[in-house]
């Protein structure tokens, strides 16, 4: 019997040895795709910076492999920048994001002397430069904009069309420049964008760095001195065979091409520095989840239920975006696939993971595991139905360790109260 070898290690042992669910995430593969997007953008000589989008998959082990990497973070919330701090990570390395950043972050993210604050609304330019006059400080900015550019992929994942939450609408962005230029407590050095999440095709990012380049340099004819322009993150990957994976070469060339294009007719000199915020690019591939199988329920003539540990609690992308996954059967990976079933998670809800997939025969005690969940799967997992978060277990080599351990009952419970009028 052969069993599923993920990043060299034995899939069924770790199951064994940490329980499930289980969430096991592969330093190697993380490491892999952050040296392919090095990689391209070094072959095309262009000046550049990662910023891994920490929404993505964010703990405090996963911050230090951003730091040992060399690469930048990008937050949104007082949890993800404490998480990056305590992990060590110069502050000056993070950028703080959110479209509705509290006095309280903004403050937080000055003292901690973050490296920038996106911003991304009118209205936050003069929030940012009061909190910072308040703490004397001058605070480096971007200003988040939105291209205007529709990027193929699920409407609730796509962000840099006009009418979006996100960002300073286009035919605002050159007033919002000169109001940050007018404040005397922030630091205008760059103009942002993200188009969106889960993208296949490059092209939609060469329109956006054409948009974006207009308006550096629009933006420059004011005396305003930009040096960043960050196209955001958005690069697809593949979550079933025959899905196409983001080509981080194609992408580079591209950015190539426009920033020649620009080089050659624009009379102001400065090359921007490219800066990406890869989230799903960086950890998807490098996580799978592992499941035991319980309940199997035949509807003669309709359908096979096969029921697993997990749930949309640990694994909300089905249900919020109809997202399709892959999996095998960890413990019998070389039995032919022969039959076609539904997995289904064990929430009160039909909580569908993976809808009609031809696995080999799955019994009570099979390990299931569910391949490309390392994005947006532990990061959005919730406590539905009292459910405890699984852990999280990192490998490196040949060696696997926790990188976050499985939570307990006890903690779900932990901030609960009784109100007086229910006590005895
Ligand atoms: N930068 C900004 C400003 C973003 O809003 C995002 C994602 C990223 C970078 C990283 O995008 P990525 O490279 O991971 O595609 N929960 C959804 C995805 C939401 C993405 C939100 N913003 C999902 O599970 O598909």
């Amino acid at each position: 019997m052969t069993n599923y070898i993920f990043s060299n290690h034995d899939t069924t042992a770790l199951a064994k040895k940490y329980s499930t669910p289980l969430y096991v995430i592969s330093q190697d593969i993380i490491e892999k795709s952050i040296n392919e997007i090095k990689t391209a953008f070094e072959n095309e000589n262009i000046e550049y910076s990662i910023n891994y989008a920490g929404k993505a998959f964010l703990n405090t082990a996963m911050a230090k492999i951003v730091n040992k990497n060399g690469i930048n973070l990008d937050v949104v919330s007082e949890g993800e920048l404490l998480t990056a701090l305590a992990a060590g990570l110069p502050a000056e390395r993070i950028t703080f994001h959110g479209s509705n950043k509290t006095d309280r972050e903004i403050t937080l993210a000055i003292n901690s002397g973050v490296g920038k604050i996106t911003i991304d609304s009118v209205d936050e330019i003069k929030r940012v430069d009061t909190i910072a006059r308040s703490l004397g400080k001058v605070q480096k900015v971007h200003i988040r904009v939105s291209p205007g550019v529709e990027a193929h992929t699920h409407e609730y994942i796509q962000t840099g069309k006009t009418d979006s939450k996100f960002g300073i609408p286009l035919s605002q962005a050159i007033q919002s420049a000169i109001m940050c230029k007018e404040a005397e407590n922030i630091n205008l050095t760059g103009i942002h964008c993200h188009i969106g999440s889960s993208i296949a095709a490059v092209d939609p990012f060469g329109v956006t760095m054409r948009v974006m380049l207009e308006l550096f340099y629009n933006i420059r004819t004011l005396d305003i001195p930009l040096t960043d322009i960050n196209l955001g993150g958005g690069f697809g990957v593949v979550y079933l065979k025959g899905d196409t994976r983001f080509d981080v070469n194609a992408y580079t060339k591209l950015l190539r091409k426009e920033l020649d294009s620009y080089i050659a007719k624009s009379p102001d000199k400065t090359v921007p520095k490219i800066m990406v915020e890869p989230g799903r690019f960086i950890i998807s591939e490098a996580g799978i989840t592992l499941y035991t199988v319980g309940t199997v329920k035949e509807i003669p003539g309709i359908r096979k239920y096969v029921s697993v540990d997990g749930s949309l609690a640990d694994n909300p992308r089905p249900a919020l975006y109809q997202a399709v996954y892959d999996a095998v059967v960890a413990n019998k990976y070389d039995e032919e696939p022969v039959e076609c079933v539904t997995i289904s998670g064990r929430a009160c809800e039909t909580d569908t993971l993976i809808k009609d997939i031809t696995l080999p025969v799955l019994e009570r005690g099979d390990i299931l595991a569910v391949k490309c969940t390392g994005a947006y799967n532990y990061s959005m997992a919730s406590n539905y139905n009292r459910l405890a978060k699984p852990a999280v277990v990192l490998l490196k080599g040949d060696k696997d360790e926790l990188m976050v351990k499985r939570e307990t009952v006890q903690q779900v419970m932990q901030n609960d109260v009784i109100p007086s009028w229910l006590e005895e």
